[in-house]
């Protein structure tokens, strides 16, 4: 594996939220890697047609089928020797299964499951907590089962792009409304976050990629900017040229509504702000430098407050 370098790689959930920039990432790499696959379903073929004519006329192939039919699976692995999983939450149990089939393609070397989001393993209540529940069960499965395939997590904290947006009902959580000006802040607001943009996660995927010897195996922490939220309300003010009205509510607070919500099978989301607001994305040292990455390459807290004051992520073209 010494010389391994990924040439023909296949993405799963390649339209997804995420899997859209990373694919977008991938298509665009320079050097080019040789080819990039999209293994997707005939409802997305059905549905987001005018997307992969886009990306065919980019060079992308398509295999469809179905991520829960073995043969599909094992035929669209043939040849491929990287895969990269950005199955969404719901989906993401079947990965068990596809790194099996991959550990038995006997061509896939290198996987990177579905992660792209929290730490699953940051401390000592990690273990516990319901958002991580199906990833640890993939992370377990490899620990325990997989012996030839490389296989890596790409880390990246919460996209800011979506972070800094409200959740309807649960304002109180975390977000800024540009409209009305209105700033939602846990705590003091000073305990710092790691994010990625959208679009660097895509870069940082690519990076990996470059990197295999120095990623195989690890769980990589990747972030484009560390900031407090004080910070990101101050760049805030600073672009709107106006002060914010600021809304603060206690960790206890939160950590109330939350059990409330967990409670009534309400989804993962508040568990994930309560982590991030804890410092769950807080590390010594990340592993941007490792893959060649260091602040001039990645967005920054002004650009990613432009961009959401223009209107955010749901405005991205691929
Ligand atoms: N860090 C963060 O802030 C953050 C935010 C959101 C997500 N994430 C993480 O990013 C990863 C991807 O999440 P996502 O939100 O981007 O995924 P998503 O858009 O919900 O789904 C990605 C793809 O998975 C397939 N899929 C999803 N649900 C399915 C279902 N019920 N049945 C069949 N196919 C299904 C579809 O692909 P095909 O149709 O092509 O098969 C879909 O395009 C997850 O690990 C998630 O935890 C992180």
């Amino acid at each position: 594996m010494a010389s391994f370098a990924p040439s023909k790689i296949l993405v799963i959930g390649g339209t997804g939220i995420i899997g859209k920039y990373i694919t977008a990432s991938l298509l665009r790499a320079k050097p080019a890697f040789d080819q990039v696959i999209l293994f997707t379903s005939a409802n997305t073929v059905a549905t987001k047609g005018e997307l992969l004519e886009k990306w065919k006329s980019e060079g992308l192939s398509i295999i469809v089928g179905n991520f829960e039919s073995d043969s599909d699976v094992a035929a669209a692995f043939a040849g491929v020797d990287t895969v990269i999983s950005a199955l969404g939450r719901s989906v993401l149990h079947h990965q068990i299964r596809l790194l099996q089939l991959a550990e038995d393609s006997g061509t896939v070397q290198w996987f990177l499951p579905s992660e792209f989001g929290t730490d699953i393993e940051h401390n000592d209540k990690s273990p516990n907590e319901p958002p991580h529940q199906n990833k640890l069960k993939v992370r377990k499965y490899v620990r325990e089962h997989i012996k030839r395939l490389k296989v890596t997590y790409v880390v990246t904290g919460p996209y800011f792009d979506m972070w800094v947006n409200t959740q309807p009902g649960v304002e109180i959580t975390g977000g800024f409304v540009p409209d009305k000006k209105e700033a939602y802040l846990i705590d003091d607001g000073n305990t710092k976050v790691g994010f990625c943009t959208m679009w660097d996660v895509g870069k940082f995927v690519v990076a990996t990629l470059r990197n295999p010897q120095e990623s195989f195996g690890k769980a990589l922490k990747v972030q484009s900017f560390v900031v407090t939220p004080n910070e990101v309300l101050a760049e805030y003010e600073k672009q709107t040229g106006s002060e914010w009205k600021v809304t603060r509510t206690s960790l206890t607070d939160i950590r109330n509504l939350e059990a409330k919500l967990l409670a009534e099978g309400k989804p993962a989301s508040i568990s994930l702000r309560r982590i991030w607001a804890e410092g769950g994305t807080l590390y010594a040292k990340n592993d941007n430098e490792l893959l060649g990455l260091g602040p001039e390459d990645l967005d920054s807290l002004e650009v990613g407050v432009k961009k959401a004051l223009a209107g955010g992520w749901k405005k991205d073209t691929f």
